[in-house]
């Protein structure tokens, strides 16, 4: 267990961070312990809500050293994909759902030297991404409907992350496996458990302000 903790990476969500001082909301991020930035970039269109776009994750760039792991809720995909890679994505994570032909995209996202990902939403089986395992960095399996922070994970999930799991084991790539929604510390553990390397955490991290941050990171690992 204890390996599998130190392997365990959390990526802090920003959609539940104080968008007034998201600056500070990295620095904070950063020195309480979280491995990634997990930007949720939503279009009013492919999902309902409406976030942010890449003037600031430009902006937030110089505010953390950590990788961005930007987590594209929109559609069509192609004509806003160079403007998140110029403005400082490490990681980039395109749906799967949104129609457009992957394979280019996902060829574009690693020729500008980021990582590509893919991302499920629930009810969108494991086998959706079988094709795509020979050029993908990471799946993106989400435990919540794509949308909204705040909302309960979906246990249904779980024997969805065991088959993505097993599916990249077979592969052999080094693909990281990530979830996204409702992870508290008892969901992490689940998650983990089920084979997940990469928790995405918004309302549970940022609750409480940024003097509870580190604990709250702290009891994400702890229950992994
Ligand atoms: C939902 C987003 C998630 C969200 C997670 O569409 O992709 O990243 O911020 O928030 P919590 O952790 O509150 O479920
Ligand atoms: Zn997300």
């Amino acid at each position: 267990m204890a390996r599998v903790q130190q392997l365990v990476r959390i990526a802090p969500s920003i959609l539940a961070a104080d968008f007034a001082c998201l600056g500070a909301e990295l620095r904070a991020i950063d020195e309480a312990g979280g491995d990634w930035v997990h930007i949720d970039i939503m279009d009013g269109h492919f999902v309902s809500n409406l976030t942010l776009g890449p003037p600031v994750v430009a902006a937030l760039r110089p505010a953390s050293a950590k990788p961005f792991d930007v987590h594209l809720m929109i559609r069509p995909v192609e004509p806003l994909l160079d403007a998140f890679l110029v403005a400082g994505a490490d990681i980039v994570t395109v749906h799967v759902e949104a129609g457009d032909d992957m394979r280019p995209i996902l060829r574009r996202i690693k020729a500008a030297g980021a990582k590509a990902g893919v991302a499920l939403k629930p009810a969108t089986p494991a086998a959706a991404v079988a094709s795509l395992l020979d050029i993908a960095d990471l799946v993106l399996a989400m435990s919540v409907e794509p949308g909204f922070g705040g909302q309960s994970f979906d246990r249904a999930a779980l024997a969805k992350i065991a088959a993505l799991r097993a599916m990249i084991d077979r592969n052999g790539r080094t693909i990281d496996l990530e979830v996204d929604g409702g992870i508290v510390p008892e969901t992490a553990g689940l998650a983990v458990a089920a084979g997940a390397d990469v928790l995405v955490a918004g309302t549970s991290v940022f609750r409480g302000g940024p003097q509870a941050y580190a604990a709250n990171i702290a009891a994400l690992r702890g229950g992994a």
